[in-house]
C-alpha cells in the first residue's frame, strides 16, 4: 500500500467534488484547496474541513506532493507546468491542454523536472474498457473492420451562459474537445491512433464560439475504418455508443456497459444510472478513484503510470486534426505515435 500523499485541489467547481471524493477514497490526504474565487475556495474548504489558500503561491510553497487541477481547460497547461517546476506531481482534468504544442511542452517539463503530469481519462480505467482491450489484444475480434463512435448529447443553454464553456480560449473546442474527448480517447485506446482523419464541424444550435456538432471519418493503422459523430445539440440525447465490428466478433459499449456482443464471450448488461449525455453533473466517482489509485502507486514507484501525458497528446492531436480538416477541407495525416513526441 502506497504511503499517503499530501494533496491539494485547484479549482472548486463542478468536478472538484468528484476529485475530492475519489482522492480520499484512493488514499490521498487532501489538505487544502485554491480557487481564484476565494469565496468559493473557502466555502468548499469549510464544507470539507480543510484549508483554503489565498494564492497559488501558497500551494506551491507548501510541502504538498500532488496537486489536482480542476480549472477551466484553457488554464491546464500553464498550471501543470508551474506545479511540476515546483517539484510536485500533477493530476490535470481533460483535456490536458488545448493544443498539441502545449501538450509537448508539458512532456518536456516532465522530462526536465522528473515529475509527471497525469491527465484524467477515467474511461480507460473502467472494467469494461479493460475487458474489451484484453479481448482485442488476444485477437478475439479477428481482423477489426469498423469502429463507430456516436455521442449525441444535449447541453442546455444555461450550461454555456456566462461561462468559460463554449469559448475558444478556455474550452478550445466544443462537442469534441470538451464532451467527446472521453469517447475518442477510449476508441483510440482500443483501436490505436488513426493515421488519417477528415471531418466537419458546425455550430448548429448553441450561441457559442466553438462547434456544437461534428462528424469525422478515420483510418486506423491496420486499415480499420472509423466514424465519429458528436454533438451537444441533440434534444433527444442518447448514451455514448461505441460499436466495434471485427471478422469474428462484434460488440457494442453504451456508456459503461457492454450492451451487445456476438461471437465473443463477454458479459452483457444494462447501462448504470449515470447519464452524462444529458446531465453534465452525472459523473461516477469510481473511475476517477481507480485512476487515482494508479497515480498514487506510480508516485510510490509501485506501478507504471497507465495513462500518461503522451497518450493525452495523441488524443488531443486527433481532435485538433478533425478541426484542421474541417477548416481546410483536407484529409489530415497524423504522425505515427512514436514520432509525435
Ligand atoms: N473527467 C470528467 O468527466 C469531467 C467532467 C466535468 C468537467 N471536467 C473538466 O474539469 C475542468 C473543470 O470543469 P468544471 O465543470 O468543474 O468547471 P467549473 O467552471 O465548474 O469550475 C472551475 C473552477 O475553477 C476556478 N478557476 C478558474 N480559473 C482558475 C485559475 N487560474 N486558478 C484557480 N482557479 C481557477 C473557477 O473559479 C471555478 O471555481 C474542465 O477542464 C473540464 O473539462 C471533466
Amino acid at each position: 500500500m502506497s504511503k499517503t500523499k499530501k494533496a491539494a485541489l485547484i479549482g472548486c467547481g463542478m468536478i472538484a467534488e468528484t476529485h475530492l471524493t475519489a482522492l480520499l477514497a484512493a488514499g490521498a490526504d487532501v489538505i487544502g484547496v485554491y480557487d481564484k474565487n476565494y469565496e468559493r475556495a473557502s466555502s468548499f474548504a469549510a464544507a470539507h474541513n480543510m484549508k483554503a489558500y489565498g494564492a497559488m503561491e501558497d500551494v506551491l510553497a507548501n510541502d504538498i506532493e500532488l496537486v489536482s487541477v480542476c480549472t477551466p481547460s484553457g488554464t491546464h497547461a500553464a498550471l501543470a507546468e508551474v506545479i511540476m517546476e515546483h517539484g510536485k506531481y500533477v493530476i490535470v482534468e481533460k483535456p490536458m491542454a488545448l493544443t498539441v504544442d502545449a501538450c509537448r511542452r508539458i512532456i518536456e517539463i516532465e522530462q526536465k523536472t522528473g515529475r509527471f503530469c497525469a491527465p484524467i481519462s477515467q474511461l480507460r480505467f473502467s472494467p469494461v474498457y479493460r475487458q474489451v482491450k484484453a479481448a482485442i489484444d488476444e485477437g478475439k475480434f479477428g481482423r477489426m473492420i469498423l469502429g463507430l463512435l456516436s455521442m449525441k448529447y444535449y447541453r442546455a443553454p444555461s450550461y454555456y451562459a456566462g461561462s468559460w464553456r463554449g469559448t475558444r480560449a478556455m474550452d478550445g473546442g466544443g462537442a469534441l474537445m470538451n464532451q467527446g474527448i472521453h469517447g475518442i480517447d477510449m476508441m483510440c485506446g482500443l483501436l490505436g491512433y488513426p493515421t488519417l482523419v477528415s471531418g466537419h464541424t458546425a455550430t448548429l444550435l448553441h450561441d457559442i464560439e466553438v462547434e456544437d456538432t461534428a462528424a469525422a471519418s478515420l483510418v486506423f493503422p491496420n486499415g480499420t475504418l472509423g466514424v465519429i459523430d458528436g454533438s451537444t445539440a441533440v434534444t433527444y440525447a442518447k448514451p455514448r455508443r461505441l460499436e466495434l465490428c471485427g471478422t469474428t466478433a462484434s460488440l457494442t459499449i453504451e456508456e459503461d456497459a457492454i450492451v451487445h456482443a456476438q461471437g465473443i464471450d463477454l458479459p452483457v448488461s444494462r447501462i448504470s444510472g449515470y447519464k452524462s449525455f444529458d446531465d453534465p453533473t452525472a459523473i461516477s466517482t469510481d473511475l476517477h478513484e481507480y485512476q487515482f489509485r494508479n497515480i498514487l502507486a506510480a508516485i510510490a514507484d509501485e506501478e507504471p503510470l497507465y495513462y500518461t501525458s503522451k497518450e493525452a497528446l495523441r488524443t488531443v492531436s486527433v481532435i485538433t486534426a478533425i478541426y484542421e480538416s474541417s477548416c481546410s477541407g483536407n484529409c489530415i495525416s497524423l504522425l505515427c505515435p512514436e514520432n509525435m513526441i
